[in-house]
């Protein structure tokens, strides 16, 4: 039997049925309709479907819609202040080509902006074992790690892009 989920996404409260056995991954993106989470594998392999959960990255393919009920929710649509500019993690991504196809883009997005929230002066190893959580395609996993230490160096007064 559907229940009522409601939680607050990107600030905002949003309210569906979803049938207790939905993925948090398929609730917020086929009831909510925010569709910047992306669904690989769906068993907490791949970090393609991470949304920050109550301040804490999570894999949105490994819970229930219904465990998220009054939940604070943050999402890839949350990062960008509005439609025409990115934000400095963003820019970063495309300044270093840390993406191709962009599949894998919004998990990675999110475990930096949930990390760097915690962590704001991480190493290069440690940078290199947070993206360890998370698999790529096309990429190659240094353009990431050069734009997320070049977003570090700018929130530590380096001028963006001396990275
Ligand atoms: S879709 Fe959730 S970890 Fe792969
Ligand atoms: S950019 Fe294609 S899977 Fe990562």
């Amino acid at each position: 039997m559907k229940q009522r989920v409601t939680i607050t996404l990107n600030g905002r409260k949003a309210s569906a049925e979803a049938e207790p056995r939905m993925l948090l991954s398929d609730f917020i993106r086929h009831e909510l309709g925010a569709t910047g989470t992306h669904v690989g594998c769906e068993h907490g392999v791949c970090g393609c479907c991470t949304v920050i959960i109550d301040g804490v990255a999570g894999r949105s393919c490994l819970t229930f819609a219904v465990q998220a009920d009054g939940a604070k929710i943050e999402t890839i649509e949350s990062l960008a202040p509005d439609d025409t500019t990115m934000n400095d993690l963003q820019q970063a991504f495309q300044r270093h080509h840390a993406l191709q196809c962009g599949f894998c883009t919004a998990g990675i997005l999110m475990s930096f902006t949930n990390y760097l929230a915690g962590t704001p002066n991480p190493t290069r190893q440690e940078v290199t074992e947070v993206l360890g959580g998370h698999l790529c395609r096309c990429t190659g996993y240094s353009n990431i790690v050069d734009a997320v230490m070049d977003v570090v160096a700018s929130r530590n007064g380096a001028p963006a892009g001396a990275a």
